[in-house]
């Protein structure tokens, strides 16, 4: 309440709600009405926003959501043409009719958030050349990497950059599928079942499994990073199928692991670079060893990232889930942000877009060191005498400090060596133990204190 009573004050204009028309409350769209429904702790800005139409294919099917009937509706076509709803959400997926459904909310003046990566990266011409036209944002945070930010950072900070390449891990479920197979020796299609359950795969989980969803991904972040429409035929793509466990085991022995890699990189050699044209590409998905060193390597499960190379940056790297309803209602919810942000400033005709301006009036208060709780590892040096670690151990015990391990390493001159590492623990309680320690006759110091994560 406080928040949203300072966001007036901010912008003195009225309270407007923006309504939201969503099209589909599938894995995405039940993900991001519950993101919109749960407010507190988050962006203040997200209570001016209203779902006010919800568009599924049937009505009858159990929800996760609590939406009143008149919210719901099987009329999508109904959405996109009302003149109340400012911008739409595409999180049905599919080519059709989600392309005409996007195409006819631009003519209809709304702006749009999409997920659909598949529709992006096949039409994406028609729709952002329709929504120039128009005047509208067409925003696409949740088609590439899941949660993870990227589409932004590649549109504005790192945009300064003269970028190389672009190299990801951007399916989630081909991710999980290579991970589990790799760690457990699993079977491809036991995995995909999960990866099918947890909501990660598309509705035809062959667009994971085939690369022609790590496919459309790259097709949209080569197309930012490098300033130039991708014709998506053009990409050459192979999918996970062929990989076998044993390719996978020979593949360790050698020090790689197998990912699927989404790679879209400047190719100078076929063409230099000009200020008024695109660079020529090399774009393509392939399973590929990668070097247990390199970055992507470690990179696990569900998680995507992205590795963009430029200059005079360098490297840098994006990584987080990929897939699921979460981490793509994250995604979902900032772009209608971002754009509810753009809205309230124009309509209230302020200077300051409140997601640039510090909105902070308040000072968060900061807990004190002691009571932070976090393990510890500390060295001792002891006089060598029977019953040392026993007194150690009594001293922590007494405060409640419960040990993970104490080992007796070696000699320092004299002096025994010992090492202890607690589990969770209040700072507080530690330091206590740790000055009743001090005092004992057969300590002579702790070299070393050091928290453990
Ligand atoms: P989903 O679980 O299959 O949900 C699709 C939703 O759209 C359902 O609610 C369905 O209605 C509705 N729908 C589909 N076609 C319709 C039609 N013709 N008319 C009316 N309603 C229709 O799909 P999802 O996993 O949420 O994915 C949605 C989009 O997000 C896709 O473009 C996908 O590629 C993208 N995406 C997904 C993820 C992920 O982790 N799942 C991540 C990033 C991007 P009913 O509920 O009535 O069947
Ligand atoms: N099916 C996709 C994946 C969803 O597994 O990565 C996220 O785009």
């Amino acid at each position: 309440m406080l928040h949203l009573q300072l966001l007036l004050l901010i912008f003195g204009g009225k309270f407007v709600g923006v309504k939201l028309g969503i099209l589909g409350l599938g894995t995405v769209g039940t993900g991001t009405v519950q993101l919109l429904q749960d407010t507190v702790g988050r962006h203040p800005l997200l209570q001016e926003i209203e779902i006010y139409k919800v568009g599924v294919r049937s009505l009858d099917k159990p929800r996760e959501v609590k939406l009143t009937d008149a919210v719901l509706t099987t009329d999508l076509e109904a959405i996109v043409t009302d003149p109340n709803v400012e911008i739409v959400v595409e999180v049905m997926g599919g080519l059709e009719p989600a392309r005409s459904l996007i195409l006819k909310a631009i003519s209809h003046g709304k702006h749009v958030v999409t997920a659909n990566k598949a529709a992006i990266s096949r039409f994406g011409d028609e729709i952002f050349t329709a929504a120039n036209q128009a005047g509208v944002y067409v925003m696409l945070e949740a088609a590439v990497g899941g949660g993870i930010p990227v589409i932004q950072p590649l549109k504005q900070s790192l945009s300064v950059n003269r970028i190389h390449a672009v190299t990801g891990i951007v399916n989630g479920t081909t991710n999980y599928i290579l991970t589990r197979m790799q760690t457990e020796g699993s079977n491809f299609s036991d995995v995909l079942a999960d990866a099918q359950k947890f909501g990660y795969a598309e509705a035809d989980p062959t667009a994971d499994v085939d690369g022609f969803d790590a496919a459309d991904k790259i097709a949209i972040l080569a197309s930012l990073a490098f300033g130039g429409r991708i014709n998506l035929e053009q990409v050459y793509c192979e999918g996970i199928r062929q990989v076998s466990r044993t390719d996978i085991a020979y593949a360790e022995k050698l020090g790689f692991v197998i990912k699927l890699l989404a790679i879209a990189r400047i190719t100078t050699s076929c063409s230099p670079l000009t200020p008024s044209s695109p660079p020529t590409l090399s774009v393509r998905v392939h399973p590929t060893l990668v070097p247990k060193t390199h970055p992507l390597a470690n990179i696990n499960g569900v998680n995507n990232a992205i590795l963009t190379e430029g200059e005079p940056l360098g490297q840098v790297m994006f990584f987080g889930p990929g897939a699921g309803a979460g981490a793509t209602a994250s995604a979902v919810s900032s772009d209608i942000l971002n754009l509810v942000a753009t809205l309230k400033t124009q309509k209230t005709g302020t200077l300051l877009n409140p997601l640039y301006a510090c909105r902070h009036q308040d000072y968060c208060q900061i807990a004190p060191m002691e009571e932070q709780v976090t393990r510890f590892y500390t060295r001792f040096l002891t006089k060598d005498q029977p019953g040392v670690i026993g007194k150690l151990g009594t001293c922590f015990g007494k405060y409640g400090v419960s040990l993970e391990s104490i080992v007796q390493t070696g000699f320092q001159e004299k002096l025994a060596e010992i090492v202890v590492v607690t589990y969770d623990v209040r700072e507080g309680d530690f330091r206590q133990a740790l000055a009743e320690i001090r005092t004992l006759e057969a300590i002579d110091s702790i070299p070393s204190l050091l928290r453990v994560l």
